[in-house]
């Protein structure tokens, strides 16, 4: 391919960092309330399957501040909010099938005497056992969609060709997203049965177009607006929803505004998390340590209703080979229902699920061999020319040049030395060491989702406002987003202004997700703010009396045979206006060549894929069971980066919470469904002592992509995969001081407590 030159874009300091560090920002509980504003707390059921038997809300209703009480049958519409199968009611009605699930609204005048109410409300139910284990469900036959299998080659006859091969089980818990900002909502009726509804949502049309349901109203009488997102993570993408339609409900029913702000222990025990996976595997190698074959079977526990648990099955499919050529998969995957909160979207989706499982598959095929895992996985890294199990061919590939890149600055040989010398002399310490090289594909896997629109106005003044369908949850895309702007119309980013995502200024959108946000509204952006350039250099053309093609627009000046004119750009939008040209433009991107067959399970379903490798150094106290991570060294495609500090923190953010998903977030539900984990006193999360001592990142720059954002590669979720590393140095590190370990099943989080087990195990 022919090499580029990157054309230089400044980066940009974030555009929210002024408001945010001085606590001016506006989430959705800093709105001003709204004369009249009403209250809401959700009922919700205690047991996690069962029946209800009787309720009585009298009590509740007759407390002093209690205006009413909002069950299934004030729904004018369908009590149904099941995004991908209408599977999940908005309010239970008789059956209850995960603990948390709603049942009823409580609207009073303030918050305490709504959620005291809660309190008054008796309910006898009659109860079933659970299920919370995905096998369990698999062989009672309970899935949300018939499995799915991926393949290539043909592994059954692979394996005759096989000198070693090894079986194995791998599983993983799920996550809680402990987005700052919790789930919440405030809905007020306009004029008309119109309604307005803010939210915290990453999806605006899915709430919009929900709330129409259970409405039953048209979609162009709700108006969804957000502004930003204390954080999201996944966990807004679908989940969002149900509060912003019952606060919708509630302000409709009882025409006045209604807010609705979940308790953090409310939010944990009611909102669906990461899924956990229980997986099964079978890895197959020949004597140079080439995989020729991989079988593995993935078990994903999708709780009471679908949510997005197809779509997240579908990428543990896709990524299930991480960044290794395999040429023969067999691959299946199945969604299990269980009576836990309906798991969801989470940063990843489903592909760290996935690549964990061909990572154990990896280490303990190493550990038989006796060599070391970087062996295999070096070996079998993916090059151009490859194909993925999924039909798509491997193009501009980084895993080798990020991995060798890695292995020069770092020199591994010395690290490992240094290890080895290290560990033969401590009796009480033990350091390890893994490699965790990533591959991810860009694009919603969804095809029909990978589009977007901005909607761009340049005013009489020649300030500039734009709406797209980006929501901003902490990942920077607005900063990105004014970049774009500025860049393609010459002009200062001061000008600029990123409106809030608002339905009804950018309608049919999907949600900022996939890691895809900034490409396709970025290049929304720029199709828009292209097409105002042009219209505007036509006007200088006229006005100079010279050719288009010789009038360019440079830092806010028109030029023209590359002179400078007296034309400002605050005249030439005068000039514009003047002349009735139009300062407005809609503009809408679609992928393109992205396609997939789910008949046939092949396609070309991403747009590109993003590349990297890391390396974990951790040190084990061999008494406590505990450790620190002395370093991760990172080397990452990010393409030609367009904000480095954003993308930096992108790579830092992802990367503690894939280290925190597998070495200290213990999400636990017990045998009855009930959230054991369910605050932070129980759920630890990564804090600034457990992050690693020291994070090095280098920027691979690579040509990018033309289908990434001034060939800017996304970046909101891969560093999260990095995090698996974590779970192998820690592994390593247990073998070193107690060599005859080998878990049965590789399992994560890796805590301290299992840590402490392994050392003595
Ligand atoms: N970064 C912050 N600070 N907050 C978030 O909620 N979400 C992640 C990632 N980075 C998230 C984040 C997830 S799950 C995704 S899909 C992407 O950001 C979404 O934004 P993007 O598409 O603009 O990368
Ligand atoms: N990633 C994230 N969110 C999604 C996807 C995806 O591939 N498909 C549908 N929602
Ligand atoms: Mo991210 S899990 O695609 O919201």
């Amino acid at each position: 391919m022919k090499k580029r030159k990157a054309t230089h874009i400044p980066t940009m300091k974030n555009i929210d960092s002024h408001s945010h560090v001085r606590g001016e920002s506006i989430y959705v509980d800093d709105i001003p309330e709204r004369q009249g504003t009403l209250h809401a707390a959700v009922l919700m059921a205690s047991i996690a399957h069962g029946k209800i038997v009787s309720i009585n809300y009298t009590k509740a209703q007759k407390k002093e501040g209690v205006v009413r009480i909002i069950t299934s049958k004030d729904i004018p519409g369908e009590n149904q909010i099941g995004g991908i199968i209408p599977d999940e009611p908005l309010f239970a009605i008789n059956d209850i099938h995960f603990q948390g699930q709603p049942i009823a609204l409580v609207l009073a005048t303030t918050e305490s005497i709504a959620r005291e109410a809660l309190h008054d409300i008796n309910i006898s139910y009659k109860e079933r056992p659970a299920i919370v284990d995905p096998i369990e469900a698999f062989k009672k036959g309970h899935l949300h969609i018939p499995s799915r299998t991926f393949k290539l080659g043909n592994t059954t006859n692979a394996w005759k060709k096989c000198t070693h091969i090894i079986e194995g089980k791998a599983d993983t818990d799920g996550q809680e997203h402990l987005y700052l900002e919790t789930q919440g909502a405030y809905a007020y009726p306009v004029e008309n049965g119109h309604i307005t509804i803010t939210s915290s949502t990453q999806g605006p049309t899915a709430l919009q177009r929900t709330a129409a349901k259970v409405l039953d109203i048209p979609m162009h009488k709700i108006e969804v607006d957000v502004r930003r997102l204390g954080g999201g993570f996944g966990g807004k993408e679908d989940q969002a929803t149900a509060w912003g339609v019952m606060a919708a409900l509630g302000a409709t029913v009882c025409k006045c505004p209604v807010k609705l702000i979940l308790h953090r222990m409310d939010d944990m025990k009611m909102t669906g998390k990461r899924n956990p996976y229980r997986s099964t595997y079978k890895i197959g190698l020949d004597k140079q340590l080439n995989i020729l074959a991989y079988e593995a079977d993935f078990y994903q526990n999708a709780g009471a209703a679908a949510d997005l648990s197809p779509a997240i099955l579908e990428r543990t499919l896709f990524h299930c080979n991480n960044a290794y050529y395999i040429p023969h998969v067999t691959a299946r995957a199945h969604s299990c229902i269980t009576n836990i909160p309906p798991n969801t979207a989470f940063r990843g989706f489903g592909g760290p699920q996935g690549m964990f499982v061909i990572e154990a598959a990896i280490a303990k095929a190493a550990r038989q061999l006796g060599v070391k895992s970087r062996d295999i996985q070096k070996q079998n890294l993916l090059e151009n020319g490859h194909v993925f199990p999924y039909g798509q061919k491997v193009e501009e590939c980084q895993a080798k040049p990020t991995w060798s890149a890695l292995e020069k600055k770092q020199s591994l040989k010395k690290i490992q030395n240094n290890i080895d010398q290290y560990n033969a002399t401590e009796k009480h310490y033990k350091k390890g060491l893994a490699l965790m090289p990533i591959c991810f594909g860009i694009s919603f896997t969804n095809t029909p989702m990978n589009h977007a629109r901005a909607l761009v106005h340049i005013y009489q003044d020649g300030s500039i406002g734009i709406s797209t369908a980006a929501v901003e949850m902490g990942q920077g895309v607005n900063t990105k987003m004014v970049q774009v702007a500025a860049k393609t119309l010459s002009v200062d980013a001061a000008r600029i202004k990123i409106e809030s995502t608002n339905t009804t200024r950018v309608a049919n959108t999907s949600p900022s997700a996939a890691s895809s946000t900034a490409d396709l509204n970025g290049k929304a952006v720029e199709m828009a703010c292209q097409a105002l350039r042009t219209r505007l250099l036509n006007v200088a053309a006229k006005s100079l009396a010279a050719k288009p093609a010789t009038v360019t627009l440079q830092e806010e000046v028109v030029y023209t045979n590359n002179k400078k004119t007296k034309i400002h750009w605050e005249d030439l939008v005068q000039l514009a206006f003047l002349a009735r040209v139009s300062l407005t433009e809609n503009a809408h991107y679609a992928t393109p060549k992205i396609h997939f067959d789910k008949s046939k399970e092949k396609g070309h379903p991403f747009a590109y894929h993003v590349y990297g490798t890391a390396a974990f150094v951790v040190t084990v106290d061999c008494i406590r069971g505990t450790y620190e991570f002395d370093a991760v060294d990172v080397v990452h495609d990010f393409g030609t980066s367009m904000n480095r500090i954003i993308d930096l923190g992108q790579m830092e953010g992802g990367l503690v919470q894939g280290i925190g998903w597998m070495t200290m977030e213990e999400l636990l539900y017990n045998k009855d469904g009930r959230l054991l984990s369910n605050a932070l006193s129980t759920y630890k999360i990564p804090d600034i002592y457990s992050v690693p001592k020291e994070i090095n990142v280098t920027f691979l720059n690579t040509d990018g992509n033309d289908m990434a954002i001034f060939r800017s590669k996304a970046v909101g979720e891969p560093p999260l995969l990095y995090g698996i590393g974590a779970y192998f140095a820690l592994l390593d590190a247990i073998q070193q001081f107690n060599p005859a370990f080998e878990p049965e099943i590789y399992h994560a989080p890796l805590t301290p407590e299992k840590v402490l087990m392994g050392l003595y195990g």
